[in-house]
């Protein structure tokens, strides 16, 4: 397993290149099992391990992919598969997004039930209440969903559930309903850009689609999708993500690629803490332009705080001075870093979904544990503005969601290295 050793204190300046976003693309890999032609998608972070566990499983399902650099060309190869095996469901929870188009498609779908994870309970109960609504017949049986549907017919589905709309079962559903006869409404449904990204895929493949990005989508099913080819928004968490470390070291970075509109609720949220955010020519550049200011936080589904920021934004307040409030409304469980980050120093206690932080002025370089994704992406930017070395453990979380981070970060101007642990 690899480490990561941070020496931390250096302010970050330059120019990085942000990927393509990896919670469109997988939506969008699953989404090629819909078509019988050659599907080309570009701009996709292809050296993330998310990708290729998630090419893996389409190879699993009779699909060729082949990888060229950004472009990934997807095209069916042999007898379709239905089954999608524990062995990769278990690494990567995401895989659940092949439910839909292996309905859509094959009317047939055995998908291991992906479980909890370290963020918390993490049901499905919202996928299958959107193919059942399509007509399917689901089973649970020896772990897995078994999903049959002799056909599928258009439905109005109401997708809410106690945290409000799912990103994954919104994409779920909209995948089947998009091959289902007759017309569906999806109501409650997700607006995240990757939504809004898949459905324009879809579009391009011949489905008809409206309203995506919106809580109302609609669907007017089409018998067979055609192949398509599709370029992959810039990940808007990586591009958060950079803009925490230029605020949080006191640098200057500017984002190539990364849009604005996609960032709202966190640039609002940095603007109030002092950061400034503007659009230049080449990207979007984010610099302090004066102290530091505790600003609160609730995490909401889109357009709202995204909760994978929400980690990030913890770090940047553990050392503004002054008392902030970070609450998480999407996975309350979602806080393993808060030990970690009092590890080094900061000052940090849970009051049931909130964590209250007390800026302190300088963290200390520890010995600390990634856990998930991105806590691992905030002990990362806590460690770049930590005094002295800090030694991050069990880093592979990391690579699962940021292509190539300590390449990336070093030249921004980062003393970050790569080792094996002994
Ligand atoms: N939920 C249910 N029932 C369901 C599905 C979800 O109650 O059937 C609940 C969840 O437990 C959670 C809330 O609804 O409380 C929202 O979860 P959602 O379904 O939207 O999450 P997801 O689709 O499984 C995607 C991202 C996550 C991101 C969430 C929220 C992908 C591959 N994953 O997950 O990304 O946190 O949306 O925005 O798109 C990450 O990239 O690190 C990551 C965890």
């Amino acid at each position: 397993m690899d480490r990561l050793v941070i020496e931390g204190g250096r302010k970050l300046k330059g120019t990085v290149d942000i990927s393509g976003a990896k919670n469109a693309c997988l939506p969008i890999l699953a989404a090629t099992i819909l078509s019988d032609c050659k599907c080309i998608i570009k701009n996709v972070p292809s050296v993330l391990k998310d990708i290729t566990t998630m090419l893996k499983l389409l190879k699993v399902l009779g699909m060729r992919a082949s990888i060229d650099g950004q472009v990934v060309v997807v095209e069916p190869a042999k007898e379709r598969k239905f089954v999608a095996p524990y062995r990769l469901v278990s690494t990567m929870r995401a895989s659940v997004c092949v439910l839909g188009p292996l309905i859509g498609r094959l009317r047939q779908a055995e998908i291991s039930l992906p479980g909890g994870c370290i963020i918390g309970p993490r049901p499905i109960d919202l996928h299958l209440k959107g193919i059942r609504a399509l007509g399917v017949d689901v089973n649970i049986k020896k772990g897995y969903v078994i999903a049959r549907a002799k056909k599928l017919r258009g439905a109005n589905i109401y997708l809410g559930g106690h945290f409000g709309s799912s990103v994954l079962a919104t994409a779920n559903t909209l995948m089947a309903a998009v091959l289902a006869e007759g017309r569906s409404v999806i109501e409650n449904a997700a607006c995240e850009p990757e939504i809004q990204d898949l459905a324009n895929f879809l579009i391009k493949m011949g489905s008809k689609v409206k309203g995506h990005g919106t809580p109302r989508i609609e669907v007017e099913g089409v018998k067979r999708l055609h192949g398509a080819e599709h370029t992959i928004i810039p990940d808007r968490i990586e591009a958060g993500t950079y803009m925490i470390a230029s605020a949080i070291t006191d640098g200057d970075i500017i984002l190539k690629g990364a849009r604005t509109e996609h960032l709202t609720a966190v640039i609002d949220n940095l603007n109030e803490a002092g950061v400034s955010v503007t659009n230049v020519k080449g990207g979007i550049r984010v610099r302090r332009k004066k102290a530091l200011t505790p600003v609160d936080t609730t995490t909401f589904p889109y357009p709202g705080f995204p909760t994978d920021m929400q980690a990030q934004m913890m770090s940047l307040m553990t050392v503004t001075k002054g008392i902030s409030v970070i609450t998480e409304k999407i996975y309350p469980e979602r806080f393993i870093h808060i030990s970690e980050l009092n590890r080094m120093g900061a000052q940090i206690h849970l009051e049931g979904p909130s964590a209250i932080v007390r800026g302190v002025k300088q963290l200390s370089g520890a010995e600390i544990m990634a856990s998930d994704l991105r806590a691992s992406a905030a002990l990362v930017l806590a460690g770049l503005a930590a005094g002295g070395r800090t030694n991050i453990s069990r880093i592979y979380h990391l690579d699962r969601g940021y292509e190539r981070i300590e390449w990336k970060m070093t030249k921004l101007g980062a003393r970050i290295l790569r080792e094996k642990e002994i």
